[in-house]
């Protein structure tokens, strides 16, 4: 075996090994829980200058998926900052460089048919002038509106049907509700072998009283509509072993591979 399937052996036997320990999952949900609670953690980042409300560790697995997958459209409900949509537009910039290296042409730092697609109910005006003015608008879109309004998902449909290889993040309104009818909605979209990421799963295995002030909560939240989605819907198995290798994420049981047409 040569050093770099020895190297890619290793790492798949440490994140077996990360989920032979029973106590690890209790003791990243009270380091999420603390970190949460005194340093509403989530917000305190951003990407290339604009707020993102992620944490680093599910950045860094976004990265490894939008490498793996090379997409040519990730499709995001939910933009607030603009955090995310420069987040995945950075990394289809990188992508588009890579291309041209690799074919020896000139990479157009404007010239991309890779695009991300954002929506959200309520695009700030401070955010939209932000995200249009950075350098990466040349790779966003965004739609104003409902993720769930029929109009909406018909113009994010017509947008797609341009591309081949699609990334949907759901990332809006947090109900079980909202996100059940997300899941009917975009996971069409996603090609075979391609990711939908499904954030805030979390919320599910937070304390009960943790979320009084908001529409979702314990029983009702994105983990639940994961599942219920998943009774139904063969094309998508949950990727334990993200959940596995990060141990801090939002999104446990969210990271959802296609694997069939
Ligand atoms: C958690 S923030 C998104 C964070 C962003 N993805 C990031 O990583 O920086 C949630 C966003 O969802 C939006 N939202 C709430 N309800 C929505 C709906 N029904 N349809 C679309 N967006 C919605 C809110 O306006 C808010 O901007």
């Amino acid at each position: 075996m040569n050093m770099i399937a020895q190297y890619a052996k290793e790492v798949k036997e440490n994140i077996r090994r990360l989920g032979e320990v029973s106590e690890l999952p209790k003791k990243s949900l009270d380091w999420m829980l603390s970190v949460g609670i005194t340093g509403r953690y989530t917000y305190n980042f951003s990407w290339l200058g604009r707020p993102i409300i992620q944490y680093p560790q599910d950045m860094v697995a976004m990265q490894e998926l939008i490498w793996k997958i090379k997409p040519d459209l990730i499709i995001e409900t939910g933009i607030a900052h603009g955090g995310s949509l420069v987040f995945s537009a950075s990394m289809l910039a990188l992508l588009d460089m890579t291309e041209a290296i690799e074919s020896n042409t000139e990479f157009e730092p404007k010239a991309s048919k890779r695009k991300v697609l954002g929506i959200d109910i309520d695009i700030r005006s401070h955010n939209r002038s932000e995200i249009e003015a950075h350098p990466m608008a040349s790779r966003i879109q965004m739609i104003e509106g409902s993720s769930i309004d029929s109009d909406i998902i018909k113009q994010v449909e017509e947008f797609a049907s341009g591309y081949k290889r699609i990334i949907v993040c759901l990332d809006s309104n947090h109900t079980h509700e909202h996100v059940l009818a997300e899941l009917e909605a975009y996971a069409p979209l996603v090609s075979t072998g391609s990711y939908l990421v499904v954030f805030d799963t979390i919320i599910e295995d937070m304390p009960a009283d943790m979320f009084s002030s908001r529409s979702w909560g314990v029983g009702n939240n994105p983990k639940t509509a994961v599942h219920e989605f998943l009774k139904t819907n063969q094309r998508f198995i949950i990727d334990k072993q993200m959940q596995q290798k990060l141990q801090i994420t939002v999104a446990p049981d969210g990271y959802l591979k296609c694997i069939s047409d």
